[in-house]
């Protein structure tokens, strides 16, 4: 037994979906949530950027003195290196991992569509582990710039999110994927515009994924909590802004938001 947090970062909303799959497979966690917004879209920003970033926010979840660090983000998930996850000396899980799997366990024909930022698709990462997971399988990456700060400006349907993602799941669509991973952990948030592109795929939801993946790795190791299920939630940007979006997308209302200085 461990009631110590589990603590998730992303660089803004998109982590939620993750902590929603997790409160509801982990009720009695305990969970410390960090949005960077300070410093959102983490897609369009450098390698070096990218793992300052990562740093600062890993070290803030430390301090917080919690068991795990769910990486809520497929950015820095690919883009971070298994060293450099293992060099926290706590388990650190990102998000790749349990997608890639479990994509290359859903696809039917073999054809597997992958959305994500500008930096998941330059970094490669998606596509090297399926790959190497199902080397028969045909892969797709697109990179999906727009998403992201649509999302976060509060924009989940209507004309502007439908002509972005026309743009990017039509070329999918002609090449009749049946699997799309959605390779970041905003993108759940347009679940239901995409499926309507896209009716026929399986749609893979990365935090849902690593939510199994944290409730597993819990449980064969005796950490599991035995009360608590209060989750704290940190900003690096405006705190009222959060929290006001945080709590539409949750579907409950958050009370309070703290800054988190990075
Ligand atoms: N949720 C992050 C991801 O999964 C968003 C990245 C961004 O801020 O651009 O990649």
């Amino acid at each position: 037994m461990d009631n110590r947090a589990i603590g998730v970062f992303d660089s803004g909303l998109g982590g939620l979906t993750a902590v929603s799959a997790l409160r509801r497979l982990l009720p009695d966690e305990n969970i410390v949530y960090l949005a960077d917004t300070a410093r959102v879209p983490y897609g369009d920003k450098s390698l070096d950027e990218l793992n300052k970033c990562a740093e600062g926010d890993i070290s803030f979840l430390l301090s917080k003195n919690v068991k795990l660090i769910l990486i809520a983000c497929g950015t820095v998930s690919s883009t971070l290196t298994r060293e450099q996850m293992e060099s926290y000396g706590i388990k650190v899980i990102g998000v790749l991992e349990p997608a890639a799997r479990a994509a290359a366990e859903q696809t039917q024909n073999g054809k597997i569509g992958v959305i994500a930022t500008a930096a998941s698709i330059k970094s490669g990462a998606y596509k090297a582990r399926l790959a190497d997971i199902r080397p028969d399988c045909e892969i797709y990456p697109v990179p999906c710039p727009k998403l992201v700060p649509l999302i976060e400006s509060g924009k989940t349907e209507g004309k502007e999110v439908k002509g972005a993602l026309c743009e990017y799941l039509d070329p999918l669509k002609a090449e009749g994927i049946d699997t799309l991973v959605l390779g970041c952990t905003h993108y759940p948030l347009l679940k239901s515009e995409i499926g309507s592109i896209l009716p026929e795929a399986s749609l893979i939801d990365v935090g849902a994924q690593a939510a199994k993946e944290v409730k597993d790795y819990l449980a064969e190791n005796d950490m599991l909590s035995e009360n608590g299920g209060e989750c704290k939630f940190f900003a690096s940007g405006n705190p009222e802004d959060f929290c006001g979006k945080a709590s539409r997308f949750l579907g409950y209302q958050i009370e309070k938001v703290s800054i988190a200085k990075l």
